[in-house]
């Protein structure tokens, strides 16, 4: 009798709903130099204890576990992950694992140059950049930090360099909506990608408004101004809806964050500064993977811990945060972004 050769099932993180989880988000920080309002109050923040952040060989021997299950992008967060020392020799480290493929970072931009250049030797080409305004007051009374100019330089240089870098601009009545046409008309001359986003309730503080300024209202406001805009194709997972002005060198973008109209094609995983594993942003923690490394588990527990939560991740981000029982208190400092 012929020997029947089963291919092995491939090692993927794949959710009820069919979605595989290859895009890990991970936090390797939760402070942040900045105090931007939507994230955190302007005092009283409280910073966890560094002992309770996972350390770099832990983060390593994760990512390696994440990778040999077909996570192959990952985009360091915060906080602000620069503030955290040692992130660039880690960076290199983790820019040798076999299997990923992609390494990007989310950063508020106050980065060094000196940083930016490392960042290009190890091959790191995608940085997004939260920059909510254009104008110098705003961006003071929005982050609460006099930091415009360094920001709009770092920005200048790497796009100069050559990396493909992302604006993410929160938008909200009566702080910055007057900002987006400026944003547009800077894709003009720039091979930049602005991405404007609705508020979402991770403030800090459990107080929060339904954004009246959301993607509809975003959208039909830059219609009204630009109406030869174009709809170009994106990634199934991109959360954002993307657009270009004819003739303009870059493109800009609307992320239904806190609408969550793109939940079907999620593809993320993230991961927090202090451990834990969330399957979806608005939902609790599935596990903390710190806790489960310090009571000495081995990879095969991780792994199986880790198909254990991918296997209850909610249908859409609504279905997670109704789980919860109270608006969410969590800084997005914290949570990772
Ligand atoms: P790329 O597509 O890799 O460029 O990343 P990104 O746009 O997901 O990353 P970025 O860190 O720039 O995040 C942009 C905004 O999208 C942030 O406000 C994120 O919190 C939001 N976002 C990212 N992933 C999710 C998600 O799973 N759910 C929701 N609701 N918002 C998300
Ligand atoms: N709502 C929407 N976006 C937020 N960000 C941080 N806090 C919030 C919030 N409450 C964005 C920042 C950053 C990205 C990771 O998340 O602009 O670019
Ligand atoms: Fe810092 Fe980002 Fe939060 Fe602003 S949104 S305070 S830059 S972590």
């Amino acid at each position: 009798m012929p020997i029947l050769k089963l291919n092995p099932m491939p090692k993927q993180f794949i959710d009820p709903y069919g979605r595989v989880l290859s895009y890990l988000r991970l936090s390797v920080t939760d402070r942040c130099n900045f105090r931007c309002y939507y994230c955190m109050p302007e005092e009283g923040v409280n910073f966890v204890d560094r002992k309770q952040l996972l350390s770099y060989e832990e983060l390593e021997f994760l990512l390696d576990v994440f990778a040999e299950y077909g996570v192959n992008k990952v985009r360091i967060t915060g906080g602000e992950p620069f503030v955290r020392r040692g992130l660039v020799d880690f960076l290199s480290r983790i820019s040798q694992l076999k299997g990923l493929s992609e390494i990007a970072i989310t950063s508020n931009g106050s980065l060094s140059f000196a940083q930016i250049d490392a960042l290009a030797d190890m091959g790191i080409r995608s940085i997004n950049i939260s920059l909510d305004s254009l104008d110098k007051k705003r961006f003071f009374e929005i982050t609460r930090r006099d930091k415009f100019d360094e920001v709009y330089a770092s920005i200048m240089y790497m796009i100069g360099k050559g990396f493909e870098v992302k604006l993410n601009a929160v938008i909200a009545d009566g702080k910055n909506t007057q900002d987006i046409l400026p944003f547009i008309e800077l894709t003009k001359h720039h091979p930049v990608s602005v991405r404007f986003l609705e508020e979402m309730p991770f403030n800090g503080t459990g107080t929060f408004e339904v954004p009246t300024w959301n993607h509809v209202v975003i959208k039909g406001h830059i219609l009204n101004h630009y109406p030869t805009m174009q709809r170009l194709t994106s990634e199934k997972s991109s959360t954002s809806v993307n657009y270009q002005i004819p003739g303009y060198q870059g493109t800009f973008g609307i992320i239904a964050s806190y609408s969550r109209t793109f939940c079907g094609t999620c593809n993320r995983l993230r991961l927090s500064a202090t451990g834990e594993l969330r399957t979806c942003l608005y939902g609790a923690p599935a596990l903390n993977l710190r806790d489960l490394l310090r009571s000495g588990a081995s990879r095969d527990e991780v792994v199986r811990e880790l198909i254990l939560a991918v296997a209850k991740k909610e249908k859409d981000g609504f279905e997670a945060e109704a789980i919860q029982a109270q608006t969410p208190k969590k800084s997005m400092s914290f949570l990772g972004g």
